[in-house]
């Protein structure tokens, strides 16, 4: 069913501000991705106000990123959108592809992969990721694709699948979405901090909001950078990040500049002053839901609790700061037991699957 007319592939300016003439074709591209998510998950979890995706795609500094519509009939159906992380040595991109759901089939993600593609190869880049997003509802117990690591599959006829599969991309990771309500019942909380305090003794946790105290910000960056490095990633290649504090500090306020500031709970090993565990979660200026972010215990603190017990800390917070809110999203590598067994005992549930593709160019 290709008899619509080719869509126009052109590349999308990222305006200085929203609410002027120069930001419209931006805003009607976040309206449309809004519209996109509410579709898949039935329900605005994943829709975000314009401000919010401006801020981020403002935020360059350690990430190049480029984004191409699709329009057809003036009006914009798809984008793609390239991501270029800025270390000197990285080989990676990645590449965000939607369709509006009523024109898929038509050749319009073919072209905005194909437009994506270009541009990595432009930039020198030889190994792409993308993402597939597979809802709960439509995990049907019939075949599935599978990673290399892990127990979980992704249905093996969805359309996002078999689009990524047929274009080269191999399925390297899968990981769980999952959710917590809150508050947690008082008996879980009593028995998970219990357990922690009695395995944590060298540990005190410290917190913060928005951004990190300046007398932790250099520890507290070295620790962020084995966050690509000491994490599950079996069948992805991932680019090493540098963190420094400068890239902490353009971190938290890109996240301010979102309305989605960072609460923050890291463990500190007493005897030598230095940080062994983090845990962060966005918190938005509005509404009932949080996003969790990085969780990592260093490899020399681990098997202290330290995962819990930051994570029971940080909520405790969030409790005081923000009792509106009432679910908590995270993602975890399908393949990472420890971190999904703490979370199967704070109670997350699993709402979806999603995974990471990943394409070689060379
Ligand atoms: C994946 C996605 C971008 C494809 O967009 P699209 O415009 O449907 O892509 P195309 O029309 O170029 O190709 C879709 C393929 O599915 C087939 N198809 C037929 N009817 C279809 C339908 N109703 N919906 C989806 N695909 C359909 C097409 O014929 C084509 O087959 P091919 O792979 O053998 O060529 C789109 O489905 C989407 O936005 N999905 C959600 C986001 C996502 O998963 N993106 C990551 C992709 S790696």
């Amino acid at each position: 069913m290709r008899e619509s007319p080719a869509p126009t592939i052109a590349e999308l300016i990222i305006p200085t501000r929203v609410h002027t003439p120069e930001s419209a074709a931006f805003e009607e591209m976040v309206a449309v991705m809004n519209g996109v998510a509410v579709a898949l998950w039935h329900n605005d979890d994943f829709a975000y106000t314009a401000e919010a995706e401006l801020a981020s795609l403002q935020a360059q500094e350690f990430h190049e990123k480029v984004v191409f519509v699709a329009v057809v009939d003036g009006v914009i159906v798809g984008r793609v959108v390239a991501d270029f992380p800025l270390e000197e040595d990285a080989v990676t991109a990645t590449l965000l592809v939607d369709v509006v759901p009523e024109l898929r089939g038509r050749g319009i993600g073919s072209a905005l992969l194909a437009k994506g593609e270009d541009l990595v190869q432009d930039g020198g880049r030889t190994v792409i990721a993308a993402y597939t997003e597979h809802p709960a509802a439509t995990l049907h117990g019939g075949p599935v694709v599978r990673a290399d690591a892990g127990p979980s599959g992704l249905p093996a006829d969805s359309p996002d699948v078999l689009f990524a599969q047929r274009r080269g991309y191999r399925l390297g990771q899968v990981e769980r979405f999952s959710s917590l309500e809150l508050p947690m019942p008082q008996g879980r909380w009593d028995t998970l901090l219990a357990d922690a305090l009695a395995h944590s003794g060298d540990y005190r946790t410290v917190s913060w909001w928005r951004s990190a105290p300046e007398d932790l910000l250099d520890e507290f960056a070295a620790l962020k950078e084995r966050m690509t490095v000491d994490i599950p990633q079996s069948g992805i290649a991932l680019d090493d990040e540098q963190w420094t504090g400068d890239r902490v500090r353009e971190h938290e306020n890109e996240l301010i500049a979102r309305g989605e500031p960072l609460l923050t709970t890291v463990a500190q090993h007493i005897p030598s002053g230095h940080l062994a565990a983090y845990t962060e979660i966005t918190v938005p200026d509005d509404g009932d839901k949080a996003e969790q972010y990085d969780t990592l215990v260093a490899l020399a603190h681990r098997g202290h609790r330290l995962g819990t017990l930051v994570k029971l800390e940080n909520l405790r917070r969030l409790a005081d700061r923000a009792p509106r809110i009432r679910r908590l999203l995270t993602w975890n590598a399908d393949e990472n037991a420890p971190m999904l067994a703490v979370n199967d005992a704070f109670g997350f549930e699993l709402q979806g699957l999603t995974g990471t593709w990943q394409k070689s160019l060379a």
